[in-house]
This record gives C-alpha cells, sequence and structure tokens, in this order.
C-alpha cells in the first residue's frame, strides 16, 4: 500500500519516494530548492491550491488506484493550468529534445541514409499529431470548461465529445522504439541510441499518466460541472410543458414594459439580473414575442397591465 502524501508531508520526501513526482510538481509551477518545507508552505507560497496538487500527487503515486475525482474540493482551473504546463513541457521541451538526440544517435551510426529519412519522417509525424491532440484540448476543450466554471455553457459542446474522441498519444513511442531495438541496422554499440531509448520509453510513461489524468481526474471533474450547470439552470427555467406564464414571470414582464432595465427589476425584485435574464428568455420562448412593443401588446390585451402605468414610457 503507497503512502498517502498529505500537506503536511515534507516536498523532499515526496522527490525522494518517487522521483518521477518531480515531473508532475514542476507542472505545477513548483522549482526545486524546497529545503524542509511541506507540500502546504511550498504551495501556499506559489499560490498553488494544495488540494489539486495533492489530488494528483497521491493519484499518480497510487498508479492510478486512488479515486481522487470523488474530492469535492479541487479546483478545476488549477488542474487546466497543470495540464497546459504538461503539453508545453512535451511539445517545447521533451519532443524536441528526444529529436536532437535521435538526429545524433543515428548520424554517430553506420546505418544506410534512407533508414535515418524515414525514423526522422516517422518522429516528425507523431509529433504533429501530439501537436494536434494537445492543440486541441488547449484551443477547445479548456476554455469550454473554463466558461463553464465562469456558469455559462456553450450549448454545441459536451465533455462527452471529448471523452469519446480521446485517444491515447504515446502508443506510436512504443512502435519507434520497437523500431529501433529491432530493426536498426548498427555495427557496433550506439549508447546515444541508448539514450533515446530511455527517454522514449521515459515519454512513453509520462503521456500514459497525462491521459489517465485527463480521462479520471478531469473528465468526471467536468462531468460534475456540467450536471450543476444543469440543475442550476432546471431551477431557474420554468418546465417545458408548463407554457402559461408563472406569477413571477408575470412579474417582470410587467416591469419590462413599465421600461425597466435587467438591473433595476433585478433590484426590485431581489434577484440577480442573471435570474431575470434566464425569466425573460422563458417569457420570449412562451409567448413567441421577442419585442418590448409586442410584450407591452400582450400585456394590455391580457389585461396584466393599464395604459395608464405606461404612458410615461410610450409618449
Ligand atoms: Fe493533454
Ligand atoms: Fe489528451
Amino acid at each position: 500500500m503507497h503512502t498517502v502524501f498529505t500537506s503536511s508531508s515534507k516536498m523532499n520526501d515526496l522527490i525522494r519516494e518517487d522521483a518521477s513526482l518531480l515531473l508532475t510538481i514542476t507542472r505545477f509551477g513548483l522549482a526545486l530548492g524546497f529545503g524542509d518545507k511541506t507540500v502546504h508552505e511550498v504551495c501556499r507560497e506559489k499560490g498553488v491550491d494544495v488540494a489539486t496538487f495533492l489530488a494528483v500527487v497521491n493519484y499518480i503515486y497510487s498508479d492510478f488506484k486512488s479515486n481522487p475525482a470523488q474530492n469535492g474540493t479541487i479546483s478545476i482551473s488549477d488542474l487546466i493550468t497543470y495540464l497546459k504546463n504538461a503539453h508545453s513541457f512535451f511539445l517545447d521541451f521533451k519532443l524536441p529534445l528526444i529529436r536532437k538526440k535521435l538526429i545524433e544517435a543515428i548520424d554517430d551510426s553506420m546505418s544506410e541514409d534512407p533508414y535515418k529519412n524515414m525514423i526522422l519522417k516517422f518522429f516528425d509525424e507523431y509529433e504533429q499529431e501530439v501537436r494536434k491532440h494537445m492543440d486541441y484540448e488547449n484551443e477547445t476543450v479548456f476554455p469550454y470548461v473554463l466558461q463553464l466554471c465562469e456558469g455559462s455553457k456553450n450549448p454545441e459542446y459536451n465533455i462527452a465529445i471529448f471523452e469519446q474522441n480521446h485517444e491515447n498519444i504515446e502508443s506510436k513511442l512504443s512502435d519507434l522504439r520497437n523500431i529501433l531495438v529491432k530493426y536498426f541496422p548498427s555495427q557496433q554499440p550506439n549508447f546515444l541510441l541508448n539514450e533515446v531509448l530511455f527517454d522514449l520509453s521515459d515519454c512513453e510513461l509520462d503521456l500514459d499518466r497525462h491521459t489517465k489524468v485527463e480521462d479520471h481526474l478531469f473528465v468526471p471533474m467536468t462531468e460534475r460541472l456540467e450536471k450543476k450547470h444543469t440543475m442550476v439552470r432546471q431551477e431557474i427555467v420554468a418546465p417545458e410543458k408548463n407554457e402559461s406564464l408563472t406569477d413571477r414571470e408575470i412579474e417582470i414582464l410587467t416591469c419590462v414594459v413599465k421600461g425597466m432595465t435587467n438591473k433595476e427589476i433585478a433590484q426590485q425584485l431581489f434577484v440577480s439580473t442573471h435570474t431575470v435574464i434566464s425569466h425573460r428568455r422563458n417569457i420570449t420562448r412562451k409567448l413567441e414575442i421577442h419585442s418590448t412593443a409586442g410584450l407591452t401588446i400582450y400585456a394590455i390585451v391580457n389585461k396584466l397591465i393599464s395604459i395608464d402605468d405606461i404612458k410615461a414610457v410610450i409618449e
């Protein structure tokens, strides 16, 4: 059974237990030189959410056996920062470094040119695939989730679309390792090529962990956020089947035709502007009337308001 790290664990102990956790630590923006500081102290100094940090660290350290997605205190925006930093690490640091070492290693060998070109082409195509995958997450998925955190949801998208199409990106790296191990025609031991193989295997494991954090931590958290958003909307939005206006909607309709702004209505009824807007959307949907002039006619015809009440507005 793995130790579970807590906020009072020494940062140094995390790295001593599992050196690969250094990758996780760095992606939270925490730099070396921890002394005897605890997780809590280091995170607080750098403004990192401790619960999110511990959830990711313990999840990886337990070899993905713990279930951090149950932890309601995780900050999804901090988790997104972590994932984005991981993307930059792979695209701007790790893969270019492997490519550089790979060129050196295959140049150093006695192999024929066609092999070198084919191997490099394979690597470059792979790098492009990873870039496309991560760009999609950075530019589509993360902004969608951050917007959801702010309380507004893009109706065209949901996290299930991402979940269903989210592919493993590390398997091609094991193909490259196999090509090099089994078929690379070397005449003598090539230490540089060995280094590349170690790097490929590290990167493969790292990418696999990254994908697991996305699938089993980020996706369930986003699903919960989507569910919460739907519940809030259902509270505000009246049931679809009831097409007559509720008392609250009549009250808001009356205010609208009197010429009051959303802010004024919100203040008068002690609700948020967001709630007023939701009610107005409902009124429009139910009555199929979009303009204030149209709503005024509806209100007068249905005796919700008298002409005298709106004299100041129509004059
Ligand atoms: Fe990712
Ligand atoms: Fe991904």
